[in-house]
This record gives structure tokens, sequence and C-alpha cells, in this order.
């Protein structure tokens, strides 16, 4: 297996986990701290779960680092099936002593009746999941669901940070998933405090559309990429953009392709646009945008180039239909197997 970028990033001074999630450990400089604990806090659905199951998933296969998911809303078959979505076989893992996931109810009724819920007990059930297959990470999904026992709030602050300073101890790489608080960014305020690393995630609407937003509020001891990034859920789990790590110094090409039309190319030194350039035509409605393009794609599958068109406002037929007007045959260059269109709203 190719080692991965994030592998090569890591900071000198502090240890760091990577966690293998395509673009994470870019912008945290290496990964996560080592032997210590990330909050990853958010709403409802921003991808929590999502993210700490790949931090350990990725953990066990790429980094050699098994590791133990503490579930208290999903059992391990609601775990299973819902990663399944991103390709991810969890049960094979867990077969294979890689993952340990331990799914553990807490009745918030009985904890009250007895009036003596501690953290002891979670410790036991931890520490011997952790000891048996080697963990090296560990996932507490979600904090809230371990302290909503606890209605003496002195006694939940104590316990919040004795949880912290248990894992700590332990020396296992962790992430404790977090709700949204209404005022601070957690539901009691203090984790972001006793965490190493906070790591926010949004789903905020922008013009309708749904936008997956991820944050690194803080980052004890290095260095981290301070601004929003988005980030993406698809079949291969989480991808965020690490944009402004992105430098200015790509290679370029001075081969020039035509533009397929020809008093065009003669406009363009007599030769058309740069291979490998993006090039904005802009113009209102009916200018001829789409047969300046038409034209581009139609010139490359006459020299037997593969092309792709990405329409965002007309369909394929559509498309095909007003170009055969000007004289372009594209369906043609379909049935070569020269040209595919991908037709669908910019939402998407
Ligand atoms: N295969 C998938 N492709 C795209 N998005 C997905 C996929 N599986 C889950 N999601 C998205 O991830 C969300 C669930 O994320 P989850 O980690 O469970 O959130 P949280 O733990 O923060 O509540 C879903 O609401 C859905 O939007
Ligand atoms: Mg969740």
């Amino acid at each position: 297996m190719e080692k991965p970028p994030s592998a090569e990033l890591a900071d000198k001074t502090l240890p760091k986990s990577p966690t293998g999630i395509q673009g994470l450990d870019q912008i945290v400089n290496g990964g996560l701290p080592k032997g210590r604990t990330t909050l990853v806090c958010g709403g409802p659905g921003c991808g929590k779960t999502l993210l700490a199951v790949e931090f350990l998933i990725r953990g066990a296969e790429q980094f050699g680092e098994p590791g133990v998911f503490m579930a208290f809303e999903e059992t391990q078959e609601d775990l299973s099936k819902n990663v399944a979505s991103l390709g991810i076989d969890l049960q094979d893992l867990i077969d294979r002593q890689k993952i340990f996931v331990d799914y553990v109810y807490l009745e918030p009724s009985e904890i009250e009746e007895t009036g003596e819920y501690d953290l002891e007990g979670l410790f036991i059930r931890l520490g011997s999941a952790i000891d048996a297959i080697g963990a090296k990470r560990v996932v507490l999904d979600t904090i809230e669901s371990i302290f909503s026992g606890f209605g003496n709030e002195g006694i939940l602050r104590a316990e919040v940070r004795r949880l912290f300073r248990w894992l700590k101890e332990k020396g296992v790489t962790a992430i404790v998933t977090g709700e949204r608080g209404e005022k601070s960014l957690t539901r009691y305020g203090l984790e972001e405090y006793v965490s190493d690393c906070v790591i926010l995630l949004e789903n905020r609407m922008v013009n309708k559309i749904a936008n997956r937003i991820l944050q690194v509020v803080k980052y004890r001891g290095s260095a981290h990429g301070t601004d929003e990034y988005p980030f993406l859920i698809g079949k291969e789990g989480l991808w965020v953009q690490p944009i402004t790590s992105i430098g200015l110094n790509y290679p370029v090409s001075s081969q020039r392709v035509p533009t397929g039309i020809p008093a065009l190319d003669d406009m363009l030194g007599g030769k058309g646009y740069f291979r490998g350039s993006s090039v904005l035509i802009s113009g209102t409605a009916g200018t001829g945008k789409t047969s300046l393009a038409a034209s581009f794609v139609d010139a490359a599958c006459r020299r037997g180039e593969r092309s792709l068109f990405f329409a965002f406002e007309e369909s394929t037929a559509q498309i095909l239909r007003n170009m055969r007007s000007i004289g372009l045959d594209l369906q043609g260059w379909i049935d070569q197997g020269l040209l595919q269109f991908h037709a669908a709203r910019p939402s998407l």
C-alpha cells in the first residue's frame, strides 16, 4: 500500500495519529494528537459518528492501530448498516479483532432511582475492551449519553474531567463526540476545555443548498488550519477540501488545443487554448456560450480525443438538438464512444 501523504506531514514536536480521512490530516498537520482526546462536536446528522468510525477503521486498516467503539446510541448492527453505505465492512474488521464495538444501553430512570451512577463501571468495561484487542484508538459516541444520568452539576463536571484524565492515562488516542450546546460549543460547556483538540462540524444551508463545514477550533501544542473547510460525505467516507493549504506550484503545459473555431484560433495566436487550462466563457443568455463549448468538444472528438460534457442548465437531448441546428452532430460522437454527457442540476 502506498504511504499516505499524511504520515509525512507529522509534526516533529507532538506525536500525531493520522486519521486517514482525505484532506483532514493536511488541516491538522498530520493527524489528531496521539495519546490524547479530541472532541468532535456539532448538531444532529452533521457527521460526528461517521468521522469517528472512519478514524477507527482507517486506523485499523492503514496504520495498524486497533480501535474500540463505545456506542451509546446505535447498536453494532445499526452501526454496521450505516457505514456500509460508505463502502466500509465493519463486521469484517470486528471478526478480525481489529475493531471492538461495545453498545452500552443506559437507562436514565434506573440511574436516578439508585442515585449511585458513576463512571467506575464504564472504566472497567472500556478498559477490558481496550485490553482485549490491544486498542490504540477509542471512540465514545456521545458524551451526553454517558452523562445523561447526572443530576448534580458539580459531580457531573468532576466526572467529565475524570473521564478525560482516565483516557489520557490509558494512552489511547480518543475521539469523544458531543452535541452542540446553545451558548457554547458543547452541552455542558466544559468538554471543549478539557479536550486537547476540538473539531466542529456543521451542516449549513446556503441558498437552500446544504453545505457541510468542518472547523478545527482548537489544537493544543500544534499549528493547524483555522478556516472553515467544506466537506462531503460520499461513497468513500468523508472528504475534506483543505482549500487554503493548496499551494500555487503546479506545472503547466505549453501545448495548444484548437477551439473548434478557426477564426477564434487565429485570435489566440493561431493555435487555440493552452492544454490543461480552464477557460471561462462569459456572456448573457443567447450569446453562444454553449455553442462555443460544443464546438470545442466537437473539434476534440474529430481528433479522436475523448470528451466529457457536464451540463447544468439543459438536458442532453436539448443540447444535442440545438447544436444540430448549427451543424454539430454530437450524437455521432456519443455513438462512437468519444463523448459522454452528464446533465444534472448544480445543486446535486
Ligand atoms: N453513503 C452516504 N452518502 C452520503 N451521505 C451520507 C451517507 N451515509 C450517511 N450520510 C449522511 O451522514 C449523516 C449522518 O451522519 P452521522 O455521523 O450519523 O451524524 P451525527 O453522528 O453527527 O448525528 C446522514 O444524515 C446523511 O446526511
Ligand atoms: Mg451520531
